[in-house]
């Protein structure tokens, strides 16, 4: 069925913008100390516009002790020395919006560093002015007089997400680690702060932000226990009382307000919420909170529900196809936006994940990537390095190797339980598998040491992956059946025909075809069909449109056999075809 978009719908430039993820502690180091910088970026914005994205997205830069990678801020309006200045960050709005692109800032605003100013007030004393700007609860005791924390929820790192504090004798919340206290937006002077911060990065030409974790700012003030859902562990997922909480559309509304002034682009990350009605209620274009949100279907096709990320798991290409059209209906004629995305830096490389990190088949998969993201209906995101194949990190790596805080206290607690070396293997391939550090390691720019990211007497911040020799910026740019050119050209497509892939109607066709992803985005003037081999097999479609009449704009084999309407596919292989209609 083809689903129409909502009149609703209308052009504005965060629709037709695509979005390029830096991260970047491993983008480029310009100044020589193993770190990424804002000089780097700086380097790096004609690769950035050769191509074909039109807005940069920063991982966080701020001030931070860098305990969770800069997701803990201690001071939101100034930058990091080890990133730049503020001066830098006015140089690279200027030279972005000079080549037509935009700069998109990431907001952590559900908790701060416990380095932040208003948390050492807050944590200095019981009466101080800022006490309320976190959220402080008083132990419980059991029968035998032991200090509890107040409820059962175990924090996103495996510990409780409650923490003791010596002084003021209470515990704070921190849903991520404890030197993240989550901030309390039930008190109307912090959120004036949140306002005055986001006020601050629009009036200095910042053009929108990421809000990290947005949909987890209003908790349930009763704080109850969670339900045991794994006996494994001594704390529980609690996200049902702060996951799209009670007064988070109050919240959302005063913030988009200020967004809509400023007709800023705004990309809310949102775990755990299926509820489409609750995704339009923020996305839904009358509505004035968000104008796009991050679900996380795609990023969980392979993870147990309910279970621990590290629980082994399989997925389901009929699971790919229900989220895809489920969401592109919702978003269509709900009058709502999707993001379409599949990487950042919390996930491992698709190519591995999902697809073929082969030899062989590596530039097929990465490529077949490009074109599922970049046509399905909604503003694509690019994940940095994502446009050259990059993989995860190899098997042999040791576990020392992994530097995330979350890779790190989940082995903690796993080694703490005594397991097997069978069961260390296992879990090994598990965390190999899924670690956040995959997506994590720095670009690969060219096959020098270090891969081009800093020189090569510098040992980087987190180890190279070794195949830059052979996987690198340099040996892309600038050829024509690369990797890095093939997503260009996507991306180039979708600008050039914005009426049938921004704003054209979205049919999934062939829904129970087992190997086969296939769709259909169309405008009153041009029809493109996308279809997708997701398998390691040859396999021969029966394509129930009269694909004779379309022509190949982009093909990631050099062959393509079609026989009336029987379209023969090698593996991975994924193209792109257009018709024009006549008017
Ligand atoms: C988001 C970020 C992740 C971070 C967490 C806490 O999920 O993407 O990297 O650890 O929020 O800020």
């Amino acid at each position: 069925m083809k689903i129409v978009p909502s009149e609703k719908i209308q052009p504005v430039w965060w629709r037709e913008t695509s979005v390029y993820q830096i991260y970047p502690a491993s983008f480029k180091d310009e100044n020589g100390d193993g770190f990424g910088d804002l000089q780097g970026i700086l380097s790096k914005l004609d690769y950035l516009k050769g191509l074909n994205v039109e807005s940069i997205w920063l991982s966080p830069i701020y001030p931070s002790p860098l305990k969770d990678m800069g997701y803990d801020v201690s001071n939101y309006k100034e930058i990091d020395s080890r990133y730049g200045s503020l001066q830098d960050i006015n140089v690279l709005a200027k030279e972005l919006h000079k080549r037509g692109m935009k700069l998109v800032m990431d907001l952590v605003l559900n908790h701060t560093s416990d380095q932040h100013d208003w948390f050492k007030e807050s944590r200095s004393s019981k009466t101080n002015s800022k006490r309320d700007w976190y959220i402080w609860r008083p132990a419980k005791y059991n029968k035998d007089g032991k200090r509890l924390p107040p409820n059962n929820w175990r924090s996103y790192f495996d510990t409780s997400a409650w923490e003791w504090d010596e002084t003021t004798q209470e515990y704070f919340l921190h849903l991520w680690a404890p030197e993240q206290p989550d901030i309390n937006w039930e008190s109307p002077e912090l959120r004036k702060a949140i306002y005055d911060i986001v006020r601050y990065w629009l009036d200095r030409g910042v053009d929108g932000f990421r809000l990290d974790v947005i949909n987890m700012i209003s908790k349930n003030q009763e704080f109850p226990d969670a339900l045991v859902t794994d006996d494994r562990y001594d704390y529980q997922m609690g996200y049902k009382y702060y996951a799209n909480g009670p007064r988070i559309h109050e919240y959302l509304k005063e913030l988009g307000q200020i967004l809509h002034e400023y007709n800023a682009f705004s990309v809310g990350e949102m775990p755990h919420v299926e509820d489409t009605d609750e995704v339009l209620r923020v996305v839904g274009a009358d509505r004035r909170e968000l104008t796009m949100i991050f679900q996380f279907d795609l990023v969980s096709l392979d993870l147990v529900p309910g279970k621990h990320k590290y629980v082994e798991g399989t997925w389901k290409l009929s699971d790919l196809k229900k989220s895809v059209k489920k969401w592109q209906s919702i978003y269509l004629t709900g009058g709502g936006w999707n993001a379409s995305f599949i990487e950042n830096h919390d996930q491992p490389r698709t190519v591995s994940r999902y697809l073929s990190d082969s030899p062989e088949h590596r530039a097929h998969s990465s490529k077949l990537m490009a074109l599922f993201i970049v046509f399905q209906g909604g503003t694509p995101f690019v994940y940095q390095g994502q446009e050259l194949a990059l993989a995860n990190i190899p098997r042999d790596w040791s576990i020392s190797e992994y530097v995330d805080v979350e890779t790190q206290n989940f082995w903690k607690l796993f080694m703490s339980g005594n397991p097997t070396q069978e069961e260390i293997q296992k879990t090994m391939d598990i965390v190999n598998m899924r670690a956040r550090d995959n997506g994590r390691t720095p670009m690969h720019w060219d096959s020098s040491p270090n891969g081009g990211f800093c020189p090569k007497d510098v040992k980087p911040w987190m180890r190279v992956t070794e195949d830059f020799n052979e996987w690198n910026a340099s040996s892309q740019v600038g050829k024509p059946d690369s990797v890095y050119s093939f997503w260009s050209a996507s991306l180039g497509y979708r600008k050039a025909m914005k009426d049938a892939v921004v704003y054209g109607s979205f049919e999934l066709l062939s829904e129970e075809d087992p190997s086969i992803v296939a769709f259909v985005r169309e405008s009153n003037s041009t029809v493109l069909a996308v279809i997708l081999n997701f398998t390691d097999k040859s396999v021969s479609y029966e394509c129930p449109l009269q694909i004779g009449g379309f022509q190949v704009l982009l093909n990631n084999y050099e062959d393509l056999v079609i026989k009336e309407n029987v379209i023969h596919l090698n593996p991975y292989q994924g193209v792109l075809f257009k018709k024009s209609l006549s008017t």
